[in-house]
């Protein structure tokens, strides 16, 4: 595990935070839940978008170039773009990072 620090944890206060970082060479789209924390590849399999817009009842996040809709507790792509309705979802899904709060500051697993 190489574990990189990103923000304090006050920057995600409340359910519904979100942003996107680079970190160790990835891009990290980073979202608090009722749940927890949780932190997914920001750029989107489709076309290259970063993400998104994040919606902490479901936990999805959906691309805002062409409204692909992910999953993000899985990385599983559950909508595909509007402008390729038949894309393989199964092959498009993103990779999930793990996220920890460490004495209040997130840091993510970028190995
Ligand atoms: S780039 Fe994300 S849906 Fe097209």
């Amino acid at each position: 595990m190489v574990w990189k620090r990103i923000v304090s944890t006050k920057a995600l206060d409340n359910a519904g935070g979100h942003f996107s970082v680079s970190v160790g060479g990835n891009t990290i789209f980073v979202a608090r839940g009722k749940d927890g924390y949780h932190a997914m590849d920001a750029v989107c399999s489709h076309a290259k978008c970063i993400l998104g817009v994040y919606n902490a009842d479901d936990l999805t996040v959906r691309c805002p170039c062409h409204n692909a809709k992910f999953d993000l507790s899985t990385g599983r792509m559950l909508e595909p773009p509007f402008v390729a309705p038949n894309a393989p979802k199964d092959k498009l899904g993103l990779k999930l990072f793990k996220i920890r709060d460490n004495e209040g500051f997130l840091e993510v697993d970028v190995e």
